[in-house]
Parts: structure tokens; C-alpha cells; sequence
């Protein structure tokens, strides 16, 4: 075999990244077949919600509707219908101003973040370069390495805030350390956030929207778990919509990442870039999840879905995880990120004396796969010591899988801080 040259743009989304390394480690853990699975994000298999979707899928396959579905491409922004039915939900639901000329189907929230990023950063055609301002570490590692041009990110470290009365601890955007100049193309946030759980609040997010509008930069919202839907959100927010915000929506987390589906909301002049360069990259969408919801969108199903099923499922999973941290570390130093949101877990173990990489290999070799908190700080200027002292883990999995990992990785925990005195 030959040893072909890859390109720059080769390079830049290749092996070496770390989400790539993440999958591909999932990816062989999961072959092995008996790990303790505490480390993606898949969403749970809800069975009330996969029904949900079976019916749909049924009702589909017995009709017109079907023949649709699997033979024609439909327009790059998605299809008509199914924009309209969001349209009309996102009016209703949250009284904005929104038509179908301002929504944009992608293949997830992960292709949507892709264009986005490259199509407000990089190299501009007056010779400078722009860049994404992440407002609030730790964020998003699936956002790491989707700048074609290196170096479009710039992240500012949290201030981090210790409640007395529960014992968890929350990030906060450090709005003194957060200067705009005519380097920012688009600020970016997750809320919630993966990988720690937060919900920015209103007042943080009313402050990043007059930032946005001061400096007429759109601020983009990663709503991958946020409202309408899957709306895994424990806390009572107000989601944002202005006229300089791109706000993202994915099926993936209502329980169908299969279908890779996503709905961006934003600026008509931003939807027709996106959508056009979606259709040079992909020519079309995947029909199949927009057809799957779009009758939950027209009939409003999709709240109770949400409301009824989704959140509270989530968040008892949460709470039912906090506790099983605290009964299993006891004495041994760990402290929560309040949950409030998304499907993780932030956890931190102070002055812990190994990296959280080293902490990712020995819970390895005993079963359980968590993800070290490192991947999440990219972009910072100088290193933040929660970096080496952090891992997320998930809970959406078999209650039994997260409550025996939560065991071992009490344990191991406790080892390292007592190797450390010896
Ligand atoms: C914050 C966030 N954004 C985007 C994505 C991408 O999801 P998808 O491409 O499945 O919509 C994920 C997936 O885990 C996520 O957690």
C-alpha cells in the first residue's frame, strides 16, 4: 500500500482529535462488552418514548407519506412542512417572531456547529481572522476541532461558585474577563451545558444577548437539551430568542440521535448561508426525522412527550445519581456541579494528586468509562487546575450500570488520595 499525503483539511478533522479518540475508545469499550458504560452521550432508551416513535414510524410505512419519506430530497433548508409545523410550536409555545424562512434543517447539531463555526470564523476577505468566543469553560469537546483554520477559539475560564447549604459548586461566566473586539465573529454557549450539567441563568443570558447586540455579533445557543424539546432542563429558564441569536435544536436527545437530525433557528441571511452550504456539502437532508415529528410538532404532542416523559425521567436519574455519589465517596474529597440540566455529571476531587486522564486509565482497566475533564477546557489562554481535577460521567444508562460504576469509581478515587499519604 501506498502512503498517501492527507491534506490540512485532512489533518485538522483527523484521528488526533479528541472527540475522535473518544469515539473510537467508546467504540472498543463497548466491543468488549462488559464495560460499565459511564461515558457518552447517548441519550437513554426511554420505552414510552420509543413506542411513541414506533406508532409514528408504523403510521408512516402503511401510508402515501412513506413513499415521500425515502424518495425525494427534499430542499437543503428541510422540509416545508416540517418547518412550518416548528415554526407555528416556537410561536406558540414562546410568542417569538419566527417564520421558516429563519429555520435550517442540518445532519445534527454536530454538522450545524461545523458550518457555523467556519461560516462566522476564520480567515475574512480582508485578510483577518475570526474567531468563536466561548464565553464560560468548560464546554462542549465535539466543538474542539471543527475550525478549519487552527486556533479560531477563544475560551474564557469560569468563576466558580461554592453553595454552603447543598454542598454543590456552579460556573459562572466571568463577564470582567470577557472582552468583544472586532476579532469575535459569534460568541457560543450550551445551555444546559454538557459536559457539567449548568444552566446559564436569565441574567447571564440577557447579558451575553446585549453583548451580542452591542457589538453586532450573533450569539449562537447550543440547545441540544434545552426547551421545547428534549427539554432535559430542571430549572425554571427562559429560553432566548433576539435578532442576533442562532439557537440549535436536535432530535437526538428526544431519544433519536439514529435519525441525525437538527433545526437551526436563526437570521434569514444566516439560514440561507447555512442552508447553502449545507447543500454543497450534502446535497439534502435525511428525511426520516423530520417526517417522524412532524406530526408531534403539528399537534403539540411533543410537549407532553417532553414535559411527561423526558424531563422527569432525566432528572430522577439525576438525583438518584447525586445521591449514589454521595453515599459511595463518603469521607473522600468530591464535589458536584449542581446538576440542572443534560444527562452528566461534573465531578471534581480536589488537589486530586493524578491527572484525570491517569484517573480515565485506572477506572478503565477495573470496567468503567467515564471521560476526563480536559477534552472540555480548549481554547483557554492558560491552563485551569479543574481541567486535571475533573471527570463527566453520565447517568442516562441502566440505573444498575451507573450505581455500581458510581462504587468503583468511589473506590479508586479513595486509593489514589491514599496512595498519595503513604
Ligand atoms: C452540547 C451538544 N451539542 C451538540 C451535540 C451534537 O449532537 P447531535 O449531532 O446528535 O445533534 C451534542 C451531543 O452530545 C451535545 O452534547
Amino acid at each position: 500500500m501506498g502512503t498517501f499525503a492527507i491534506s490540512q483539511f485532512g489533518q485538522q478533522l483527523g484521528p488526533h482529535s479528541g472527540i475522535v479518540e473518544l469515539m473510537d475508545d467508546l467504540g472498543v469499550a463497548m466491543a468488549q462488552g462488559n464495560m460499565l458504560m459511564m461515558g457518552g452521550g447517548n441519550p437513554a432508551i426511554i420505552p414510552e418514548v420509543v413506542e411513541v416513535f414506533r406508532q409514528r414510524m408504523q403510521a408512516i410505512a402503511a401510508g402515501p407519506e412513506f413513499d415521500r419519506m425515502v424518495s425525494i430530497y427534499d430542499p437543503p433548508a428541510g422540509n416545508a412542512k416540517t418547518l412550518d409545523a416548528l415554526a407555528g410550536l416556537l410561536q406558540e409555545r414562546f410568542g417569538w417572531d419566527i417564520g421558516p424562512e429563519n429555520l435550517a434543517v442540518t445532519g445534527g447539531g454536530q454538522t450545524a456547529f461545523f458550518l457555523l463555526f467556519n461560516l462566522l470564523a476564520g480567515p475574512q476577505t480582508d485578510g483577518s481572522i475570526k474567531r468563536i468566543l466561548f464565553p464560560l469553560a468548560p464546554e462542549y469537546i465535539g466543538y474542539a476541532n471543527q475550525g478549519l483554520h487552527p486556533d479560531i477559539f477563544t475560551t474564557i475560564p469560569p468563576r466558580v461558585d461554592h453553595d454552603e447549604t447543598d454542598g454543590f459548586f456552579k460556573y459562572r461566566i466571568d463577564f470582567d474577563r470577557l472582552t468583544i473586539d472586532d476579532s469575535i465573529g459569534a460568541l457560543c454557549v450550551s445551555r444546559p451545558t454538557n459536559p457539567t450539567g449548568n444552566v446559564l441563568t436569565d441574567a447571564e443570558m440577557d447579558h451575553l444577548a446585549s453583548l451580542a447586540a452591542e457589538h453586532d455579533v450573533p450569539l449562537i445557543i447550543d440547545n441540544a437539551y434545552g426547551a421545547p424539546f428534549p427539554n432535559i432542563i430542571f430549572e425554571e429558564v427562559t429560553p432566548l430568542w433576539t435578532p442576533h441569536t442562532i439557537l440549535t435544536l436536535s432530535l437526538s436527545k428526544l431519544g433519536l440521535p439514529g435519525t441525525r437530525t437538527a433545526f437551526v433557528a436563526g437570521p434569514p441571511e444566516i439560514i440561507q448561508a447555512l442552508s447553502a452550504a449545507n447543500c454543497v456539502l450534502s446535497l439534502a437532508n435525511n428525511n426520516v426525522g423530520q417526517y417522524l415529528v412532524r406530526e408531534l410538532f403539528e399537534n403539540r404532542q411533543l410537549f407532553d412527550l417532553c414535559e411527561g416523559i423526558v424531563r422527569p425521567y432525566y432528572q430522577t436519574r439525576a438525583q438518584e445519581a447525586v445521591r449514589w455519589v454521595r453515599e459511595a465517596f463518603g469521607e473522600t474529597p468530591v464535589n458536584i456541579h449542581r446538576p440542572e440540566g443534560a444527562l452528566f455529571l461534573w465531578l471534581r476531587f480536589p488537589k486530586l494528586p493524578i491527572t484525570s486522564k491517569q484517573l480515565y486509565e485506572r477506572l478503565k482497566a477495573r470496567r468503567v468509562l467515564i471521560i476526563p475533564g480536559h477534552y472540555f477546557f480548549f481554547g483557554l489562554a492558560e491552563s485551569h487546575p479543574h481541567a486535571h481535577e475533573c471527570i463527566r460521567m453520565t447517568y442516562s444508562q441502566d440505573p444498575k450500570v451507573v450505581q455500581e460504576g458510581i462504587a468503583i469509581l468511589a473506590d479508586e478515587v479513595r486509593k489514589v488520595y491514599q496512595q498519595d499519604q503513604r
